[in-house]
């Protein structure tokens, strides 16, 4: 199937179709908040949000949170201008808050190789958080290489390029409210 959406924001680019609809991502995202909030009765709760692509998940998730947190990010990244993950985890930005002693929450928008989270998961870790858990809005489940657990799962995604609510292609389609596949 081609392009077939009509939406000025592609400006005529090829978009197979829409994945998750805003109001289906943003009734899940709600639940994810609940759940996060019920999860944590105690302690310092840091929120880290890996950047950009959870950059919009991120902002909608934690105004579901309804205690006490604070937000801080991470960026790395793994893909050039390509649809295939390289595998080559760069870490652009570390966050200087101290993470000892705290419940750390990872948000991702994706996992797909896996290869991010375990490198940053290997990374926190050994700053000895009271607790490390991942929030990934999107798990396609084929991940070899992720030796950590996703706690918290917004959709289990197929195996196809998604892009918009933050996920990207060479930097485009970020803004989409919508999640669209390119396959
Ligand atoms: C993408 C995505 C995840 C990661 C998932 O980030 O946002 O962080 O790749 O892939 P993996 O499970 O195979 O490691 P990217 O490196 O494209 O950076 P971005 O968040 O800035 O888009």
């Amino acid at each position: 199937m081609s392009a077939s959406i009509a939406d000025p924001r592609l400006d005529g680019r090829a978009v197979n179709r829409i994945a998750y609809e805003a109001e289906t991502i943003a009734s899940r995202v709600s639940e994810l908040g609940a759940e996060i909030s019920a999860d944590y009765p105690d302690g310092d709760l840091l929120v880290l949000g890996l950047l950009k692509g959870s950059f919009i998940f991120l902002g909608d998730l934690v105004r579901h949170i309804t205690r006490p947190i604070q937000v801080d990010f991470l960026v790395a990244s793994s893909y050039g201008s390509d649809t295939t993950s390289s595998g080559d985890v760069h870490m652009v930005y570390d966050p200087e808050t101290v993470l000892e002693g705290r419940h750390i929450l990872l948000v991702e928008d994706i996992v797909d190789s896996g290869r991010t989270l375990s490198r940053l998961m290997d990374l926190l870790s050994v700053r000895r958080p009271r607790s490390l858990a991942i929030c990934a809005l999107l798990h396609k489940h084929i991940a070899e290489h992720l030796r950590y657990p996703v706690r918290y799962v917004g959709f289990d995604a197929p195996n196809e390029f998604l892009v918009g609510y933050g996920l990207d292609h060479a930097e485009n389609f970020r803004h989409l409210p919508y999640i669209a596949s390119l396959q």
